[in-house]
């Protein structure tokens, strides 16, 4: 057998379309765009590179991009400083901090400083139990975009045996909770798993977020399985999964590939994410 490759690229552009459609509608009718607030703090250049994309696919959505770039060395305070000031701007409807923060920065208290009704990461504690709760709310980009690309290709996903390889705040816990309000049956997979094996052969969805390349192997999986891979892992110059591709593509029945997967979908769902929480905002 040889996998369906989810066309997340594609899937993604559409997605952008429609939400930068939607936005120009809210534009007209509110008389402002929706706005979507970027910090990055330091200058590693792969986040870089992801700020900037963001920005650009902002604008292209018809939304109001708003960057913050600041030293490697600026102080908790400062920060706390500059997403108060986000906080209070009407302009601005979605705040995003990027991720990972320079060391000596407490991330976990910057992330709760964003105001959970501007939290397009999804990220805040406000965000992250409102989703434990199964209370609707803003919810994390990769998460959602692998729930999109699940749906699209399975339907319904009730009464399915799901396995999410990674227990991060970022992607793994929130997609266990997401696949969970979807009727799934929901294993939470980590590094202190015993025989992870045997419990992927079960499952009919496998995500993977571990981000070590070729982690998951293709005779771990159930035949016909639908494999997300959201591992983006750097090897010789090239991106390469987590799922080991040409082993799982001749058992699974669809798979993502990588590039061109989830990570398209990651920018779309933060634009969806952005335009979401400006209609609320503005009732
Ligand atoms: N760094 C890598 N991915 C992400 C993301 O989805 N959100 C944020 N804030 N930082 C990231």
């Amino acid at each position: 057998m040889s996998a369906e490759i989810i066309d997340g690229k594609a899937f993604a552009a559409n997605l952008r379309a429609r939400v930068g459609e939607a936005a120009a509608a809210f534009e007209a009718r509110a008389g402002r765009k929706a706005g979507l607030a970027v910090v990055l703090v330091g200058d590693d250049p792969a986040s870089a590179v992801y700020v900037r994309s963001k920005g650009k696919a902002t604008v292209a959505a018809n939304m109001a991009s708003f960057e913050h770039r600041l030293p490697a060395d600026t102080d908790q305070a400062s920060l706390i400083a500059l997403l108060a000031q986000l906080n209070a701007d009407d302009a601005v409807d979605g705040i995003l901090v990027q991720l990972p923060l320079p060391g000596h920065l407490d991330e976990q208290a910057v992330v709760a400083a964003i105001d959970p009704a501007k939290d397009v990461d999804g990220l805040t504690p406000v965000s992250a139990g409102r989703l434990a709760l199964g209370i609707d709310g803003l919810v994390p980009c990769t998460p959602l975009g692998s729930l999109l690309l699940l749906q699209d290709q399975l339907g319904d996903l009730s009464g399915k045996d799901a396995i999410v390889i990674g227990r991060s705040i970022l992607v793994g816990k929130p997609m266990a909770a997401l696949l969970t309000a979807a009727n799934c049956t929901v294993t939470l997979a980590h590094s202190r798993t015993r025989d992870l094996a045997h419990h992927v052969a079960r499952a009919d969805i496998v995500v993977a977020a571990v981000g070590r390349a070729g982690f998951v192997k293709g005779e771990w999986l159930k035949p016909g399985a639908t494999v997300i891979d959201v591992g983006i892992n750097r090897v010789d110059g090239g991106l390469v999964g987590d799922v080991e591709f040409d082993g799982a593509a001749s058992v699974a029945g669809a798979i993502t590939p990588v590039p061109g997967g989830v990570g398209p979908m990651t920018i779309a769902c933060l634009l969806r994410n952005t335009l979401t929480a400006a209609h609320r905002r503005a009732g």
